[in-house]
């Protein structure tokens, strides 16, 4: 395992694998106290429901502590640097340091200033390894083997860090990725294919991945409004029918513009299921990179 958690790059196949076992040894029996005496610091620039609560649930289900830094509070608003920051925070002695931050590369810019790992809750549209994680074991535990599954990443994708982690983990684990937005929203940097059309590509996928419009990373409004992108975006039960497809979302959703109230409901749909895998899938993470 690497020391540090910045991107999924970070992680071979072999690191991978035994990250997804490990979760699932979690789900399936009380975990043990394997963070008993260590203490973990969230440190989150940015909001969030999923990944704070869930990072600092698996530290407690592994029976460490965690001090959550409340940047309202801190000296960030006093002209602190984030580096300054994080010295500061290691200088205590913590065991590791989980950051959520607006800018690209926050987190590899924190690892030169630091003795503990930092694992990266979200850097901007770059990365957001523990969620491609926590995607691919949600898939897993559907599936079983992944290899030879397409999946349609539908929305946003050039402002989604979920969307370029999954990108890469999914593609390594031998899975065919297929990107379908407006083309505003499409990447241009990647030779995956690619359609604007969701109706193209519904009668091959297994797994569509719904992602939420990040009007926060937009400098001004790029697509007429959210009503007319839901018009041909949003995963509704209708245009899913009878089909054998799951359905992921990073969340938060945007009801009834990302996928509609009725899909939200089936059982085909899997949003709630990767927030439990999340626990899973943070809790082998800490342990991976704090005990070894
Ligand atoms: N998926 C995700 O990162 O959600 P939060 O922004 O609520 O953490």
């Amino acid at each position: 395992m690497p020391k540090h958690l910045i991107s999924t790059n970070d992680l071979s196949i072999n690191d991978i694998n035994e990250i997804l076992d490990e979760a699932i040894s979690y789900k399936n029996a009380i975990p043990n106290n394997t963070l008993e005496n260590k203490l973990i610091t969230t440190i989150f620039f940015e909001n969030s429901t999923r990944t704070l609560s869930s990072f600092e649930i698996a530290v407690k289900r592994l029976g460490g502590k965690v001090v959550r830094l409340d940047i309202s509070k801190s000296s960030t608003l006093k002209g602190e640097t984030i580096a300054d920051t994080a010295a500061n925070i290691n200088a205590m002695n913590t065991d590791a340091i989980i950051i959520r931050h607006q800018s690209a590369g926050a987190g590899n810019y924190l690892a030169k200033y630091v003795t503990c790992p930092i694992i990266n809750g979200g850097d901007g549209a770059h990365a957001h390894p523990t969620q491609a994680l926590l995607d691919t074991l949600t898939m897993k535990l559907h599936f079983k083997n992944l290899e030879g599954k397409k999946i349609a990443i539908v929305g946003d994708i050039v402002n989604s860090r979920v969307a370029t982690s999954g990108i890469d983990i999914f593609s390594r684990l031998g899975m065919e990725v297929i990107l379908v937005a407006p083309p505003h929203f499409q990447s241009i940097s990647n030779k995956l294919r690619q359609t604007t059309n969701i109706k193209e590509i519904i009668d091959e996928v297994d797994v569509i991945m719904s992602l939420r419009t990040q009007t926060e990373r937009h400098n001004n409004q790029i697509y007429g409004s959210l009503k007319d992108y839901a018009s041909r975006y949003c995963i509704t039960k209708d245009l899913i029918g009878n089909r054998n497809i799951i359905i992921l979302h990073p969340g938060p959703v945007h009801r009834n513009i990302d996928i509609d109230d009725e899909m939200l409901k089936d059982s085909r749909c899997k949003v709630l299921s990767q927030v439990s895998n999340g626990v899973y899938i943070r809790m082998a993470i800490l342990n991976r990179l704090i005990n070894q």
